[in-house]
């Protein structure tokens, strides 16, 4: 059977989710430092079908995605593109960056980001809502991202501050365990503190 598939900011998911919570209460901003006058800068490791970086976008982070697998990458410009030419959605687009490589790549030079978000693909049944139709077409299309636990390392290398998304009752990501994690719903949240110093050294992002 031939499925369309295509991202939309503007409506449908992403305008739900939006409009149900976009407080910085929410369990993904919590994990990753957004507190009343702090937004951090983000490097979106795992971008996906970007809903989770367009969540933290419109609620003012600048975040920079890196995709790898192109067929997303592809995905994710075109909606981007979509998003900048509507006037409500224009200035959380103007907020997202989006590179077509993998994040070890994107992390090769100084420390940039404040905070670092992984959400890899995870080879096991996780819970209904990340079973959805899309997100199996994603895997079918890119895999499992077995190497989440080197992505993992690196970023802990590159960010004071690193977060990793897993199913509610899956084992950490190989390398340790969090400094703590915040449940939400069937997923959780593991948060790395202290890899690099809270004072970002500015450096160059490696684009293609
Ligand atoms: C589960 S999806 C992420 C979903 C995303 N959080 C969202 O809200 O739509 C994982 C995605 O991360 C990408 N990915 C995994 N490891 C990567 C890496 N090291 N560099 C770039 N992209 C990666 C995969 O290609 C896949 O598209």
């Amino acid at each position: 059977m031939q499925r369309r598939l295509f991202i939309d900011f503007v409506r449908g998911k992403n305008g739900y989710r939006l409009a149900r919570d976009c407080s910085i209460q929410q369990p993904l901003a919590r994990a990753l430092g957004l507190k009343h006058g702090r937004r951090p800068t983000i490097l979106d490791g795992t971008a996906g079908l970007g809903a989770d970086a367009w969540v933290l976008a419109a609620l003012g982070c600048q975040v920079t995605m890196c995709e790898r697998a192109p067929i997303l990458h592809a995905l994710l410009a075109d909606a981007l593109q979509r998003a900048a030419a509507e006037p409500a959605t224009a200035p959380t687009a103007a907020r997202l960056e989006l590179l077509p490589v993998d994040t070890t790549t994107c992390l090769a030079g100084e420390p940039l980001f404040q905070a670092i978000y992984l959400d890899p693909m995870y080879p096991q049944r996780r819970g209904s809502a990340l079973n959805s139709l899309a997100m199996r077409t994603i895997r079918e299309l890119v895999g499992n991202d077995e190497d989440s636990g080197d992505t993992l390392a690196c970023a802990r290398n590159h960010a004071p501050r690193v977060v990793v998304k897993r199913p509610r009752l899956a084992p950490f990501l190989v390398g340790g365990a969090p400094h703590h994690s915040i449940a939400a719903g069937q997923n959780r949240f593991d948060v790395y503190l202290g890899g690099v110093d809270e004072e970002i050294t500015c450096g160059t992002v490696h684009r293609p």
